[in-house]
């Protein structure tokens, strides 16, 4: 296991547009895995391969609801997906909401997203798979995806809209009130 030191914005590597990875090879199959590791051990739901100085077009993301408790989620219904340069094929609707980043800790601001999309990804087995997803596994490819070409999602958020996320819950809570 290994957790890897995560860029914060202002980094120019968060700048750049990643290149497709010809090859999977064993050190890609080594980079997935401690995207995982730093991925889980932040709390994230998804890591893009520049947020750990990487500059290939690789994704990790997991959406997989927590479980109830003293539950377990089964293999085949986990929302996990490795994407080896993926491609939004079509993408429709709309959904706002707060977005934060491992790339920018403690932070949230709203974004308006597709509330639906269509990705095409390569898996490490080389396999091609085509997948729609809804909620918030489209904010996540988009949000991952941009990365891929250089893009935070501060960029997107609407003006002022980016809080702490002491803020938020502060914010949150006095709404809870009214
Ligand atoms: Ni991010």
């Amino acid at each position: 296991m290994a957790i890897l030191n995560v860029r914060q914005l202002g980094d120019e590597i968060l700048t750049k547009k990643c290149k497709p990875v010809k090859l999977i090879t064993p050190r890609i199959r080594q980079l997935v895995e401690d995207m995982y590791d730093t991925m889980y051990e932040s709390g994230g739901v998804g890591l893009a391969a520049p947020q750990v100085g990487i500059l290939k077009r690789i994704v990790v993301i997991d959406v997989t609801p927590d479980p109830e408790e003293g539950e377990e989620i089964p293999e085949e219904e986990m929302m996990r997906y490795t994407m080896i340069n993926p491609e939004i094929l079509e993408s429709s609707g709309e959904q706002r909401g707060y977005e934060g980043c491992l790339s920018y800790v403690g932070m949230s601001g709203i974004v308006t997203r597709p509330s639906h999309v269509k990705v095409r990804f390569t898996d490490l087995d080389g396999d091609e798979y085509e997948l729609e997803g809804e909620g918030l596994l489209a904010r996540c490819i988009c949000h991952e995806l941009d990365h891929l070409d250089g893009h935070m999602y501060t960029e997107r958020a609407e003006e002022g809209s980016v809080v702490s996320n002491e803020e938020l819950a502060k914010m949150q809570e006095e709404s809870e009130e009214e």
